[in-house]
């Protein structure tokens, strides 16, 4: 099963931007509700996968959208907490040639990502992306999700669900995002996940299933996989 990974700071550290009431509630009661649906599911059809992005690749394939949705929800949050640190921290040398090779500078990036996360209609994800040395501003629409797209690494997320903002922002997801780029984005996670996506360094994963009881014809079931 499925572990909720804690939080990589205090649930106070990122106030005032996101106060403490609002990491409770979107990290232990919505994040952990996902995680906890996941592994309903995968119990239910006897199933032991080997990561949590094989769950969320084979999901789509299939067309399993209830686990599709709960899983690539699951994994977006845990990836986006990764993206926040309270400190201020910079980018690379290299990200940031990179950054004024794509976007010509930090400033036209971080108004066409904050732009992209404004228009985007309902809840979603604003994602900072790189394929093939390209970087890349996409959105995706509910829980849907960047990971497991071939040949893409996601450097970046922001989390358009009101659940992560309306506690501290009320409608206004402009201050949210204006607020979470300046204060909150953690560059070094990003830098590293540019480094991963060059093959230089290990990229990001989802903590792996921890071991539960399982009966031969589920451990047998799991093998084949
Ligand atoms: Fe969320």
């Amino acid at each position: 099963m499925f572990t909720l990974p804690e939080l990589p700071y205090r649930y106070d550290a990122l106030a005032p931007i996101l106060s403490e009431a609002t990491l409770r509630t979107h990290h232990d009661k919505h994040h952990a509700k996902y995680v906890e649906v996941t592994n309903a599911l995968l119990a239910e059809a006897g199933s032991g996968a080997a990561s949590l992005e094989e769950v969320v690749e084979k999901a789509r394939r299939r067309g399993a959208r209830k686990l599709f949705n709960n899983a690539a929800q699951a994994l977006n949050h845990a990836f986006y907490w990764e993206c926040m640190n309270p400190a201020r921290t910079e980018p690379s040398a290299a990200l940031s040639k990179a950054v004024a090779s794509a976007f010509k500078g930090p400033e036209p990036l971080r108004r066409q990502f904050i732009e992209e996360g404004l228009d985007h209609f309902g809840s979603g994800w604003v994602w900072l992306t790189i394929r093939e040395g390209r970087l890349q501003i996409l959105a995706t629409h509910d829980g849907d999700t960047v990971m497991r797209v071939a040949g893409l690494t996601p450097l970046l997320v922001c989390d358009l669900w009101e659940h992560a903002y309306y506690l501290d922002h009320r409608n206004d997801r402009s201050a949210y995002l204006a607020g979470w780029w300046d204060r909150l984005v953690n560059w070094e996670f990003v830098s590293q996940q540019y480094e991963a996506a060059a093959g230089r360094a290990a990229a990001w994963a989802y903590p792996r299933p921890v071991a539960t009881a399982q009966t031969p014809a589920q451990d047998a079931a799991a093998a084949r996989r």
